[in-house]
């Protein structure tokens, strides 16, 4: 989206021809777009079935539309996908108590995925890995020659280092590992780095007189951090008391088990954009978590404090995604998602989708210090089930 707002306000109120009309209009798609490319949830049978193995059918999931969102300026719909009710109206009432501060500001690394290539029986582990790194240079010049056209495109291997984990002697022998960090551009990157794992270890083993074993990227891409800011003036949360949401957050911060909940909240509206996107969104998981805990002790992925009289939120995780290649190719619904963004590049979708994990986490807090989380959620259900629906055990 260029330049319309994303305040739509009255969009849950619509039936879904008038609201798929309303998003078309305000993200510029031609009419008709969006009822053709989610029929049949984006994916035909045929198209499925070249996808995965042993296919008997397609598995379809509710696309909604986050309003509201104004990341680093720029007015976005998000889309998401997502079974669980609550989470598109939680991002977009988060998304719009955030809109007098500015909305949300993003700032993204670089887009470096790394290898991990294992290297075992190496008889002076120490040794192997002082000259591989000092063969850096050269190392990184032949992984160059292997990815011509990510080359082309500006990215490519940008760097290399080795440690050390375990010694002749010890029980699991001489063994290091390698890691190759390289610039994917707009792809998340896990063939580009896969492939040149594999092409390499034999070459890595050799300079290191030892044998390759696993070669893999690694998900805790903690060199690809999306991190979001966002502020929220008094005036934004009615009569909410902010200092409640900042007691909830510290909650998260001194205790493990409530962190967990507490990035599960913020996981609602990353996985929902991954998801729509067609992004792979159990290498974000996974990532997030190893990263949650990377400090030694699991911690909150966002956090929450109150400056003067304004709510200032501060999100930071791994957000290994891409705009490029993988379910993108063939999947009608999940390049869909990225038109009524009207984001080309993978470093705005990691923003947007940072910025949903932080609207979603400010939404619950706001919710669970207040009036708790049942009510709206509970009213959800009820549209959708009708009143016979219990609360879930
Ligand atoms: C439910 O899907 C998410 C919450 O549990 C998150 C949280 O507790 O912060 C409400």
């Amino acid at each position: 989206m260029k330049s319309k707002s994303s305040r739509l306000p009255g969009l849950f109120r619509l039936d879904v021809a008038a609201r798929r009309a309303l998003v078309e209009e305000t993200a510029g798609l031609a009419p008709g777009t969006l009822a053709a490319d989610l029929e049949a949830g984006g994916l035909d049978l045929a198209t499925a079935d070249q996808m995965i193995e042993n296919v008997v059918g397609t598995y379809a999931l509710p696309f909604g539309i986050a309003p509201n969102f104004v990341v680093n300026g720029q007015e976005l719909l998000v889309p998401m996908v997502v079974e669980e009710p609550s989470v598109v109206a939680a991002a977009a009432n988060a998304a719009k108590m955030t809109r007098a501060g500015g909305g949300f500001q993003a700032t993204v690394d670089p887009p470096l995925m790394t290898a991990q290539i294992q290297l075992v029986d190496v008889v002076d582990p120490d040794d192997a890995a002082r000259r591989l790194e000092a063969a850096a240079p050269s190392i990184l010049a032949e992984a160059a020659e292997l990815s011509p056209r990510l080359c082309a495109r500006g990215g490519g291997p940008r760097s290399l280092s080795a440690r050390v984990l375990s010694r002749p002697g010890d029980l699991d022998g001489g063994m290091l590992v390698v890691h190759l960090d390289v610039d994917c551009r707009d792809a998340m990157g896990a063939n580009l780095v896969n492939t040149l794992a594999e092409t390499l270890a034999p070459r890595l083993a050799e300079r290191a007189g030892g044998r390759p074993a696993l070669r893999i990227l690694t998900n805790l891409s903690d060199q690809r951090l999306v991190r979001v800011t966002a502020r929220v003036p008094r005036a934004s949360l009615g009569d909410d008391d902010p200092a409640l949401i900042v007691q909830a957050s510290r909650f998260a911060e001194l205790d493990a088990y409530r962190a967990a909940t507490h990035n599960k909240g913020i996981l609602n509206g990353v996985d929902a954009v991954l998801v729509a996107t067609g992004n792979d969104w159990r290498g974000v998981e996974a990532g997030a978590h190893a990263f949650a805990a990377s400090g030694g002790r699991y911690r909150p992925l966002a956090v929450w404090r109150l400056e003067g009289d304004e709510l200032h939120g501060t999100l930071a995780m791994p957000m290994a995604v891409g705009t490029v290649g993988g379910a993108l190719r063939c999947h009608a619904g999940a390049r869909l998602a990225l038109a009524i963004l009207g984001i080309s590049t993978a470093a705005e979708l990691a923003g947007v989708i940072g910025a949903a994990g932080l609207a979603t986490n400010l939404a619950a807090l706001r919710a669970l210090a207040h009036e708790g989380i049942q009510e709206g959620h509970m009213a959800l259900h009820r549209r959708a089930h009708g009143n016979r629906l219990e609360p879930n055990p």
